[in-house]
């Protein structure tokens, strides 16, 4: 599988910063590979990520700042595949098998407010988790453990600092020994 990138359009310094963490976080912890936040830079939810990345592990990419439309061409030029996440587009139980058989990389791209009209036309899919509205959050992870096939849990994170141990009844955190990985 090629790499997965999430490209995140319309971010707005400051009043989108926790969601757009949230957007970051959670296509980490789902598997994807990284995040462009489209047109702002936000140093502050760059920080925030390799803070994460750092402490627990893994080589998840950040940047912010780039045009929304210079990301996607860059990605088309380089042999990319993109799908739009959007409550418009064709199911995702219909359209997941062909996505999953693309061999080169995937930029997966999900709005804030209302869409630019020329995704839709530059995405080569536009997929919907349902035709409801929704939490971009709570598409992207759907999208992510549809098209992992539910492997988040057996993911690495090599190089972590602490790792969560699970447990019943308790918060329990470790220190991870450096040879360990
Ligand atoms: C809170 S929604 C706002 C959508 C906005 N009202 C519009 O019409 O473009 C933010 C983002 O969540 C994603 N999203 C919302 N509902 C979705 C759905 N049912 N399926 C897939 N993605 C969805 C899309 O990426 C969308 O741009």
């Amino acid at each position: 599988m090629g790499r997965l990138v999430v490209l995140r359009i319309g971010h707005r310094f400051f009043r989108d910063s926790r969601v757009t963490t949230h957007v970051c976080l959670t296509a980490r912890a789902l598997g994807a590979d990284g995040v462009i936040i489209a047109d702002r830079q936000d140093k502050t939810v760059e920080a925030t990520i390799r803070e994460v990345g750092k402490r627990f592990g893994g080589h998840f990419s950040i940047e912010s700042g780039k045009p929304w439309r210079t990301s996607i061409r860059e990605w088309r030029h380089n042999g990319g595949k993109v799908v739009h996440l959007t409550a418009y587009g064709l199911p995702l139980p219909e359209v997941i098998q062909e996505i999953q058989q693309t061999s080169g990389g995937l930029l997966v791209v999900v709005g804030s407010e209302k869409m630019p009209g020329e995704v839709f036309k530059l995405a080569d899919w536009n997929v919907s988790v349902t035709n409801q509205p929704m939490s971009e959050v709570a598409a992207l992870a759907v999208f992510l453990d549809w098209h992992h096939k539910h492997n988040a849990f057996d993911t690495a994170f090599p190089n972590a600092q602490i790792r969560i141990v699970p447990s019943h009844d308790r918060k329990n955190v470790q220190q991870v020994e450096p040879e360990e990985g």
